[in-house]
């Protein structure tokens, strides 16, 4: 590819040819930093319940694949063997919105630990199916939760984090129910939410994108899925690749 990303990718690395001596140890932090990898990048895809983001991660993911880059795709809550037992718990068990507001940072605490920041540490990216932005939207918005708890519980868990991008995909909750009912499967407990639900969820993801503006781009879901990845792969390539 021509277009090589301005972020210290992978083939900045230093690369020793067969045979080559071993490096010398680096003797000062800048030396041992240069030998560092270069840290990866952390993409999150959010929005209502049916907005259409599963199709568009995978095709994320091969377009990073195809520039080269070593990709991570995963899922919250998941991504982990416990967060994903958390999540079939939150997905399924009825409970009180901030003991559900806790699992799912607990779940994020754990998939953090495990997958996320040893990847990103190690130049891999990261595409994941939900972050905060979701509890903000869904527990904040949907259900209630004070803020004051929420900004505490994310300020615990990942202090100083935020993902490099998010795509929110926006689209009108009745569209978006029609299409979760279209696939006949059995809906979980967040699935099953009514309409006024999702709107206070769609409200709140837009006004998070609206306080970050530089980190969340808001994609209008209600198009063709190939106009749809025509424009998340100039998003991606302008933010990273230029
Ligand atoms: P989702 O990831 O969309 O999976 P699927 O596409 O397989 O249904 O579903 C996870 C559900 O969890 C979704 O309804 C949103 C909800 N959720 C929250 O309420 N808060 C959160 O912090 C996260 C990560 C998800």
């Amino acid at each position: 590819m021509s277009q090589m990303p301005p972020v210290r990718p992978l083939s900045d690395l230093p690369v020793r040819e067969a045979g080559a001596a071993a490096p010398r140890a680096a003797s000062t932090p800048d030396a041992m930093q240069a030998m560092l990898p270069a840290r990866g990048r952390f993409i999150t895809f959010e929005g209502i319940d049916g907005a259409g983001k599963s199709s568009q991660i995978a095709a994320v993911v091969e377009l990073l694949q195809a520039l080269g880059i070593d990709v991570e795709q995963t899922r919250e809550p998941g991504g982990t063997a416990l967060g994903e037992r958390l999540r079939e718990l939150l997905l399924h068990e009825p409970m009180h919105l901030e003991t559900e507001a806790m699992l799912m940072f607990a779940a994020r605490r754990e998939h953090l630990a495990a997958r996320i920041e040893p990847a990103l540490a190690a130049g891999r990216w990261v595409v994941c199916d939900r972050f905060s932005d979701a509890t903000f939207a869904y527990q904040v918005g949907g259900r209630g939760l004070d803020r004051g708890k929420f900004d505490a519980l994310e300020a615990w868990v990942h202090p100083g984090l935020q993902p490099d991008l998010t795509l929110v995909f926006d689209l009108d909750p009745g569209v978006a129910a029609a299409r979760v009912a279209a696939t006949g499967v059995d809906p979980d407990r967040f699935e099953r939410e009514q309409r006024d639900f999702f709107v206070r969820v769609r409200a709140a993801y837009l006004e998070r994108a609206g306080r970050a503006p530089a980190r969340i781009c808001v994609i209008d879901a209600d198009r063709p899925p190939a106009v749809i990845r025509a424009e998340i792969e100039r998003i991606v390539r302008e933010r990273f690749f230029q």
